[in-house]
């Protein structure tokens, strides 16, 4: 693979309420994603944080009758608390109050004001403060947003930004790069919005006050999208073009937006318009995911079924929340989030596979080898069957990466335990070692070699459920890494006694 430094963003959240298990499923992509490139030794820098401004945070704090600076405070530390609950290596983390955000989105205000792309005029129209979108006359259903939200009429000064002017040259992009918005169906979802015409977007407000200020006229407050877009540059330095980040994660890297389908149109056409606008480079790749449903049903805060992903680490680990989440639906699909559904995935495939394999194998070792990996004779090799391809497996995972497929990426893994299972069976160890046991200590070699680069290829994955896999191996910390995936497992060393490193869910 060529050498390219990643960075990988989520989309930031609302301080209105509290993380959902869809906030964690973005979080996960971009986990697992940031944790395979740097597996595969790229350089890559994993942000995410909070969106605190805006109508919405407004007039939730209003009803809970605190500031909206104490509900952003307190609604961002829980963000915070999901990215450590499900273990995500983020490098940064954005609170769009702070003060490097704001001179950020000031310097790209002033950048596009100066440059002719706003200008001040009048705003009536419909507004969603649910949705935090304007919404023409032809887009509403019956009274409300497409998105079944309540809309408002508003009259006010505004400032707009020359929308109108970048159609041409956003069609351009999405033919020229037909990678830009992935998957592909999105981009032709894109292309019929943008063909049908773009007017000028509203990009202030004057009848609320939470939110910065616009440069020399502290009567507006900049539209909150074009408050939350400018984090990922913020995250990078911005206004500063000249620094070692800026260059190499967004000048020079490959930069990927990760979101839910329902904020496409703000990432895959305002964005790269207000890019080009501000003669900026533009992302790389927006890659756009599915919604999750509860049992079904639309999530929501009104119907009161949306599930928090925190208080669910009361019943499922962070390591079998994420691998379910990964595993249910391919990349771009809606998912259907359903406890049974997901004890069975855990319990098939982690208990009764992997765990199994493991179970087996190093009690195994314990009662024929007082526990240590057995010597083996590498002539026979050629009398079983064939361990996997090392390289051929990297490569299948990285082509899946690169599309997404962490379902694809899954099967590979439990392919090779499902594979090594049927081994232990067809070889059966335990009757072998009366009449052969030079092929047996093969087989059992070859089983924890099995499991080895099962514990590798999972870490990024299920990360600490890998680490006690390749802990009950005894890999070494320093040959986890994809420099010693081919690098086999050592004879001679002693295994601990086997831990049950993935239960099972009875009932
Ligand atoms: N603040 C904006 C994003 C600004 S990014 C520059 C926002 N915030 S949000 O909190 O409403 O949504 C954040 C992300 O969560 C979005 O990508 C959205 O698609 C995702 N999800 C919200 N509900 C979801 C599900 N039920 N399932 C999956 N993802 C969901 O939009």
């Amino acid at each position: 693979m060529q050498d390219k430094n990643f960075y990988i963003t989520t989309p930031i959240y609302y301080v209105n309420d509290v993380p959902h298990i869809g906030h964690a499923y973005t979080g996960i992509i971009c986990d697992v994603m940031s944790r395979f490139l740097k597996f595969y030794d790229q350089d890559v820098k994993f942000v995410t944080g909070t969106d605190e401004h805006g109508q919405k945070v407004e007039k939730a704090a209003e009803k809970m009758m605190i500031s909206p600076q104490e509900l952003a405070d307190k609604t961002s530390e829980s963000f915070r608390q999901l990215g450590q609950v499900m273990n995500f290596q983020n490098d940064d983390f954005i609170r769009t109050t702070e003060k490097r955000h704001k001179n950020a989105v000031t310097a790209l205000w002033s950048l596009l004001y100066e440059k002719g792309e706003i200008y001040l005029g009048s705003y009536s129209g419909w507004y969603s403060v649910r949705d935090e979108a304007f919404y023409q006359e032809k887009d509403l259903i019956d009274g409300i947003a497409p998105t079944g939200s309540p809309v408002e009429w508003v009259e006010e000064p505004s400032y707009f930004f020359r929308l109108s002017k970048w159609q041409e040259k956003l069609l351009e992009l999405y033919e020229n790069q037909p990678n830009f918005i992935f998957p592909s169906h999105r981009c032709n979802e894109v292309i019929s919005f943008v063909k049908s015409g773009l007017t000028d977007l509203s990009i202030s407000r004057t009848s609320f006050s939470w939110g910065i200020k616009v440069p020399n006229n502290s009567s507006h407050v900049i539209y909150v999208w074009i408050d939350a877009l400018t984090y990922y540059l913020t995250l990078l330095g911005f206004p500063d073009t000249q620094n070692h980040e800026y260059k190499k994660f967004w000048e020079n890297g490959f930069s990927t937006h990760v979101i839910g389908k329902d904020i496409l149109r703000f990432h895959a056409v305002y964005w790269p318009a207000i890019l080009l606008a501000a003669e900026l480079p533009l992302p790389k790749q927006i890659a756009v995911h599915g919604w999750w449903l509860n049992e079904g049903q639309k999530m929501s805060k009104s119907i009161g079924n949306t599930i928090n992903p925190i208080s669910l680490t009361a019943e499922f680990s962070a390591d079998q929340i994420r691998y379910f989440l990964l595993k249910e639906v391919s990349f771009g699909k809606d998912g259907n989030f359903c406890k049974a559904a997901m004890i069975k995935c855990i319990n098939s495939d982690l208990a009764n596979n992997i765990g199994n394999l493991i179970q087996r194998t190093v009690s195994f070792v314990h009662r024929e080898y007082r526990g240590f990996i057995p010597e083996v004779d590498y002539n026979l090799f050629v009398e079983s069957e064939e361990l996997p391809n090392y390289e051929e497996i990297l490569k299948q995972i990285r082509d899946h990466l690169f599309k997404y497929e962490f379902n694809s990426i899954l099967s590979i893994i439990l392919d090779i335990a499902s594979k090594a299972n049927s081994y232990i069976d067809q070889s059966a160890p335990w009757k072998l070692k009366k009449t052969n046991l030079q092929l047996t200590n093969v087989v059992i070699y070859k089983l924890l070699e099995y499991i080895r680069i099962i514990g590798i290829l999972l870490q990024p994955i299920i990360p600490s459920s890998a680490n006690a896999i390749l802990d009950q191996l005894q890999i070494p910390n320093k040959k986890r890494d994809v420099k010693h995936f081919t690098s086999k497992i050592q004879s001679g060393i002693l295994l601990p006694i086997a831990k049950p490193i993935f239960p099972k869910f009875e009932n």
